[in-house]
């Protein structure tokens, strides 16, 4: 009997989403952490599935979302086979990094490529989606749309094309995530906290200061962008859940972050530095300390804007 094996493995990077005034739009990839994929294929007559994951996430099919992906993808494009998958979860789930994301993004772009289905950025997206919705309790696309395509993204909607920019050379993003109990299906309960209806004052402060986050990334002037990350609508609906943020962020611009936003639902915060003229590891040093100042433990990294998803092995 013929047995045909093919092996691919894919890595997507962790995210940072909304960067303040850009909820469910603007999203950045992170050069690490990521999640890997290895999908192996062989012949049968059949759709099945052995999944294994190696980290902090839902072992049932049903419930994660790398899982899910596959099964979509399988059911819409009658696939039959045996599909071997296994996961390696590099982004840590909960803090607010896009790791239902990248688990979704992974698995719909190493299909795309191990079954040559020729799908294109919109239906990698729209896949994505569904593991996001499985995760998170919503189809956001910002986490996805970082995740797949690298770089600072905006994400699409039905009438209107994803974008990526790439970042200044000289961007540091300084992550921090403290060590606090969040909600069960956080990503949920925080979206319930967002108000149903804007006042047009702070719809209008928004907007220019979403498109100084734009302007700062095309134009590569961080200060720019740092500024434009200020938020008049969800960051202070979220501030319960974040009850430290503020004096985080303070600690921040003291020691030369250019801006600081929660990161997606949180509880992570992301800080933008120039590397070129301030040092990325004193911002860090100095959000840590604000937390440990309030008893919280902390842990947090440097790092860069990062590439999409892509194809390792
Ligand atoms: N835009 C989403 C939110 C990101 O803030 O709810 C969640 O990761």
């Amino acid at each position: 009997m013929l047995v045909l094996h093919r092996t691919v493995v894919a890595a997507a990077p962790a995210s940072c989403a909304n960067l303040g005034p850009g909820f469910d739009v603007f999203g950045i990839a992170l050069c690490e952490p990521e999640d890997r994929i290895e999908l192996e294929v062989e012949d049968s007559s059949t759709f099945s599935l052995d999944f294994e994951v190696e980290g902090n996430v839902p072992r049932e099919q049903e419930k994660n979302a790398a899982a899910f992906v596959i099964s979509c993808i399988a059911r819409k494009y009658r696939i039959r086979k045996r599909i071997k998958a296994r996961l390696r979860k590099g982004v840590p789930v909960g803090v607010g990094l896009g790791s239902s994301a990248a688990s979704s993004v992974v698995s719909a772009f190493a299909m795309n490529k191990v079954f040559k289905l020729g799908m294109d950025v919109m239906q990698i997206l729209a896949f994505s989606s569904e593991g996001e919705k499985l995760c998170s309790g919503a189809a956001h696309l910002d986490n996805i749309t970082a995740s797949l395509l690298g770089g600072f993204t905006i994400s699409p909607s039905r009438f209107t094309p994803p974008v990526s920019i790439k970042p200044p050379d000289s961007l540091a993003l300084c992550v921090v995530t403290p060590q606090v109990d969040t909600p069960e299906r956080k990503t949920e309960y925080a979206r319930s906290l967002l108000p149903e209806k804007v006042g047009l004052p702070d719809v209008v402060s928004n907007i220019r200061n979403a498109s100084l986050v734009v302007a700062g990334m095309a134009l590569s002037d961080i200060d720019m962008l740092g500024m434009g990350m200020e938020d008049y609508i969800v960051e202070r609906s979220r501030l319960k859940m974040n009850p430290h943020y503020p004096s985080v962020k303070l600690e921040a611009k003291k020691a030369g972050a250019s801006g600081v936003c929660i990161s997606g639902a949180g509880p992570s915060i992301l800080a933008v530095v120039d590397s070129s003229k301030r040092k990325p590891r004193s911002v860090l040093d100095s959000m840590l300390r604000s937390y440990r100042k309030s008893g919280i433990k902390a842990e947090g990294f440097v790092t860069k804007p990062g590439k999409g998803a892509r194809i390792v092995g």
